[in-house]
C-alpha cells in the first residue's frame, strides 16, 4: 500500500484541503492561500478494523428538556442581537474589521455581565496593561471582571477545566490563539480551527458561554477560517464604514434566535453608546426643509423585527466617459444595475449614457429588494430634478418586466413612518384586496398604491399633485 502524505495543503481563505500544492485554490480560486500542514497522525481509510460500534438510541421529537438559561446583559441593543440573552454552553462569534471596536464592546458586555455572573476575558492581542487603560477610558475598571493576557490553547483549558469556572469566557481574538501540538502558525486555518474545537467541546461540557472575536478579512470573511462559522452557535457582524461614529452588529446566523436583528451603537470617546432610534439617527442631517434637493428618497426598511427608516441618495449625471461610471455604496451593485435596466427597458428612461452614484445615508448597508422602489424613485428624482414630495417614505420590490411587488410587514413599516412625523409613502398596489388604495391609513400616513414602475415614473412627468414642479432655473 502506498505510503500516506504526511503534508495536506490547506486554503487560508476557504479551508478546502489539497493533497498537493498549487499556486491557486481550485475550491474558491484564491491565489497564493496554500499552506502547508503536517498530519498529526495517519488517519486509516474507513472506518477499517477498529472495534465494533454502538447502537444509537432514537427519540421523539417531543420531551421535556428545559430552557437553558440565558444570561441578559441589560443591554438592549446586545440582548436583541444575541436572541435574547447569551446562552449557557453557547459558542457565538463576533467578527468584524481590525479597529472597529470589537474588544471595546466585549469589555462593555463583559462589565454589565460581570456584576451578575463569573466573567473572564482572555486576550491575545493586548497585554493587560493596555486592557486596563481601555477599561479605566469606559469608566469600568471597578467590574469584577477576570482579566488575563494568554495565548496557549492547553494554558487556557487546564484553568477554565476546574471548579469555579467561569460563567462567560471572551477570547480576543481566535485568530491569536495556538495549540502547541500543530506546528503552523497562529492564525492558520489548522490553528484557528483547532483551537476553537478545544474551547467550544470545554464551553459545552463545562456550561459557560463563550465569545470568540474572529478579523475579517478584507474580502469580507472571516479571517480564512469560514469553518469557524458552522462550528458555533450564533455568528455576530460588528459592522460600520470608515470616518461614521455608529456602529452596527448583526446577528448572521443564531440557533437560539432569529437571524438579520441588528444592535446599532455609536462609538463615542467613553465607548460604544447604545442607540435604540436608529431611524432618527440615520436620517438624522437630512435636509427637509423647502430647500431639499433632487436624488433623495426615504427607504422605510426593516432590519430583522426592527423598522429602520433611511436615506438613499443618488446622483444621475451625463457621462464623459465611454463606459459610464455606477457607483454605490451600502446597497448591490447588481441590484441597481438591475434597475436601472429596467427603468431603461420598461419605463424609457435614457440612462445609458449617464454615470450614476447611490449611497445609503449614514453608512448602513441594506440587504433587502423592498429597497428597490426606493432607489428608482431616487435615482428618477436626480435624472428629472424633481424632488421628491416632502415627508415621504418609499418601498417595494421591483420586477424585471416593471411591476411593483408587494414586501412583508407593510403596517410596521407605515407605522414607523407616522411616528416619526412622515405623511406620505409611496407603496405596492396589493393586488385582489381592498387595502392598498391610495388615501389615509390609520397611522396617519396617506398612502399612494403603485402597480407599475411605470406610475413612479409617471408621477415625476406630469407634475403630479403629490409632487411639488421642479425649482424654476432661469
Ligand atoms: P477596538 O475595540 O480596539 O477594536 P477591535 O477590537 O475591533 O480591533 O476599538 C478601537 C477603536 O475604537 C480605536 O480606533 C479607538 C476607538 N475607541 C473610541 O473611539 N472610544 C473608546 O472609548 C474606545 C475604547 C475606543
Ligand atoms: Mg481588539
Amino acid at each position: 500500500m502506498a505510503k500516506r502524505p504526511a503534508s495536506q495543503y490547506v486554503c487560508q481563505e476557504c479551508g478546502a484541503v489539497h493533497p498537493k500544492w498549487s499556486g491557486k485554490c481550485d475550491s474558491c480560486d484564491a491565489w497564493n492561500s496554500l499552506v502547508e500542514e503536517v498530519q498529526a497522525e495517519s488517519v486509516p481509510k474507513g472506518l477499517g478494523a477498529g472495534r465494533k460500534g454502538r447502537a444509537i438510541e432514537f427519540v421523539g421529537l417531543k420531551g421535556d428538556t428545559p430552557q437553558p438559561p440565558r444570561w441578559l446583559a441589560d443591554m438592549p441593543e446586545f440582548d436583541r442581537v444575541t436572541g435574547g440573552g447569551l446562552v449557557q454552553g453557547s459558542a457565538v462569534l463576533v467578527g468584524g474589521d481590525p479597529g472597529i471596536g470589537k474588544s471595546t464592546l466585549l469589555m462593555q458586555v463583559a462589565a454589565k455581565l460581570a456584576g451578575k455572573h463569573g466573567t473572564a476575558y482572555i486576550s491575545g492581542e493586548e497585554a493587560v496593561e493596555q486592557l486596563r487603560l481601555r477599561a479605566a477610558r469606559l469608566g469600568l475598571s471597578d467590574a469584577p471582571v477576570k482579566l488575563t493576557s494568554a495565548t496557549n490553547v492547553r494554558d487556557i483549558v487546564a484553568t477554565l477545566d476546574a471548579p469555579g469556572a467561569p460563567d462567560l469566557v471572551i477570547i480576543d481574538s481566535i485568530q491569536t490563539m495556538f495549540v502547541d501540538s500543530l506546528e503552523s502558525a497562529p492564525g492558520t486555518v489548522a490553528q484557528v480551527r483547532t483551537s476553537a474545537q478545544e474551547l467550544i467541546r470545554l464551553a459545552k461540557r463545562r456550561g459557560f458561554a463563550l465569545i470568540l472575536v474572529g478579523h475579517v478579512t478584507k474580502e469580507g470573511t472571516i479571517a480564512g477560517p469560514r469553518v469557524l462559522e458552522h462550528m458555533v452557535d450564533t455568528v455576530l457582524y460588528f459592522e460600520g464604514e470608515r470616518g461614521h461614529q455608529f456602529r452596527i452588529l448583526r446577528a448572521v446566523k443564531n440557533r437560539f434566535g432569529p437571524a438579520d436583528e441588528i444592535g446599532v451603537f455609536e462609538m463615542t470617546d467613553g465607548g460604544l453608546k447604545e442607540i435604540s432610534n436608529p431611524s432618527a439617527l440615520f436620517l438624522g442631517d437630512r435636509d427637509d426643509g423647502e430647500g431639499r434637493e433632487a436624488g433623495s428618497a426615504v427607504f422605510a426598511g426593516m432590519e430583522g423585527s426592527r423598522p429602520v427608516l433611511v436615506e438613499i441618495q443618488a446622483l444621475v449625471a451625463p457621462s464623459s466617459l465611454g463606459t459610464p461610471r455606477r457607483a454605490v455604496v451600502g446597497w448591490d451593485s447588481g441590484r441597481l444595475a438591475m434597475i436601472l435596466a429596467v427603468l431603461e427597458a420598461r419605463c424609457g428612461l435614457a440612462l445609458g449614457a449617464c454615470d450614476v452614484y447611490l449611497n445609503v445615508a449614514g453608512g448602513l448597508r441594506i440587504g433587502e429588494p423592498a429597497a428597490d422602489l426606493a432607489v428608482a424613485a431616487s435615482l428618477v428624482s436626480s435624472h428629472t430634478g424633481v424632488p421628491l414630495p416632502p415627508e415621504t417614505v418609499v418601498f417595494g420590490e421591483i420586477g424585471l418586466s416593471g411591476e411593483v411587488r408587494p414586501v412583508s410587514r407593510t403596517d410596521v413599516r407605515l407605522k414607523e413612518a407616522g411616528k416619526l412625523g412622515f405623511t406620505g409613502a409611496f407603496v405596492p398596489k396589493v393586488r385582489g384586496k381592498s387595502k392598498g388604495k391610495d388615501g389615509p391609513t390609520k397611522e396617519a400616513v396617506s398612502i399612494k398604491a403603485l402597480d407599475r414602475l411605470d406610475d413612479l415614473v409617471a408621477l415625476f412627468d406630469d407634475g403630479h399633485p403629490a409632487v411639488r414642479p421642479a425649482r424654476s432655473v432661469s
